[in-house]
């Protein structure tokens, strides 16, 4: 459940990137050490937004968006150079140490946990980290053991686990200490479908039941549908949306897709407005604007001219929406 109570405020983040650029070969590589060309990267040009207690709010963009930097710097494992953040009460890079006791991140890119270890022992040495006492430890790592069906998995040292079993133990690291947010980088990079489900399930079920605020990263759009009812687009290290999924699927799916099944062979047509997306002798893909003409329409017109057996009409995929928005490059919707 939301409240009105506001936990995170960022105010005009900005964070540049210096790198050395070098040609290919071994000559540019001896010339860059003694001439180096540095090249500054934004990756994040003055972002501001808030977030309340209990909500779970989708980051979204391409590759290289900024969404890594931003959540970094929120974590506090980063110094941006300029701008404010408060979370909680704390300045994150600031106060490190009483900080992190309050969030848990999963980085899907890189483990949190010892790679050598079982992931049972990195949860003890965190109980010390985290100030926890013992019964509190005991019965919160029982409960996600149980809840992320790990029992067997956090005893094998890290690097013998799958990618999916790796993910499980690090998602019950992130919430060992009950903590009040999260951040979540790609959390379900490289699962299976039936892992991603349960996943997504779980961090719902801890949203509810906790009140635990969620910040997740991902490029899997039914994380997305099935997680958050607020996204915030980066596109260039600039925010292009802030607001309800619901509305940008309503602002942006003017076109409707109709999937028309024939008990006839499919003749070539026209319709205005009215694009063939994909078609065989039974079945036609159609994609109509629905600027240019209403659905009922077409769907007379197929009537009239074809031997219809079932037209079934929907919104176009929400990876086609956020795609379109990608494109608007820096620009505000
Ligand atoms: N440590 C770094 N040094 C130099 N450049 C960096 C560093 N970290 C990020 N960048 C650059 O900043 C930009 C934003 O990177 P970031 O990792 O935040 O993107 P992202 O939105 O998370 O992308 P992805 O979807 O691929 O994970 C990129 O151009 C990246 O190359
Ligand atoms: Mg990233």
């Amino acid at each position: 459940m939301v409240t009105e109570n506001i936990i995170i405020h960022v105010k005009n983040l900005r964070k540049e990137f210096e790198t050395v650029k070098r040609g290919h070969g071994f000559l540019a590589a001896v010339n860059s050490l003694f001439n180096p060309k540095k090249v500054k990267k934004k990756a994040l040009k003055g972002i501001s937004f808030d977030i309340k207690e209990g909500e779970i709010v989708g980051l979204l963009g391409p590759n290289g968006a900024g969404k890594s930097t931003c959540l970094k710097a929120l974590s506090g494992l980063l110094w941006p150079d300029s701008g404010t953040v408060n979370i909680l009460g704390y300045v994150p890079w600031k106060e490190r140490v009483k900080y992190v006791k309050n969030i848990g991140v999963v980085f899907g890119q890189k483990t949190t946990l010892f790679w050598d270890l079982p992931a049972i022992d990195t949860y003890h040495l965190n109980k010390d980290l985290y100030e926890m006492d013992n019964k509190e430890y005991e019965q919160q790592v029982h409960m996600l053991i149980k809840k992320l069906n790990a029992k067997d998995i956090v005893k094998s040292p890290v690097r013998d686990l799958s990618l999916g079993e790796r993910m499980r133990c690090e998602v019950i690291q992130s919430l060992l200490h009950k903590p009040k947010l999260v951040f979540l980088d790609e959390p379900t990079i490289g699962l299976d479908i039936i892992s991603k489900e349960k996943l997504r399930e779980f961090i719902l079920d801890v949203n509810k039941k906790e009140k635990t605020t969620f910040i997740v990263t991902t490029h899997d759009m039914q994380d997305i549908e099935k997680l958050c009812k607020r996204v915030i687009i980066i596109n260039h290290g600039t925010i292009v949306y802030d607001g309800l999924l619901e509305k940008i699927k309503k602002k942006f799916a003017k076109d409707k897709h109709l999937e028309v099944k024939l008990s006839e062979k499919a003749k070539p047509f026209k319709f205005k407005g009215c694009k063939v997306l994909n078609a065989t002798d039974y079945e036609l893909k159609l994609e109509l604007d629905t600027r240019k003409a209403k659905v009922k329409d077409l769907i007379g017109y197929l009537m009239e001219h074809f031997d219809v057996a079932d037209i079934i009409v929907s919104d176009p995929p929400i990876e086609e929406i956020i795609a379109e928005i990608f494109q608007k490059k820096g620009t505000t919707l």
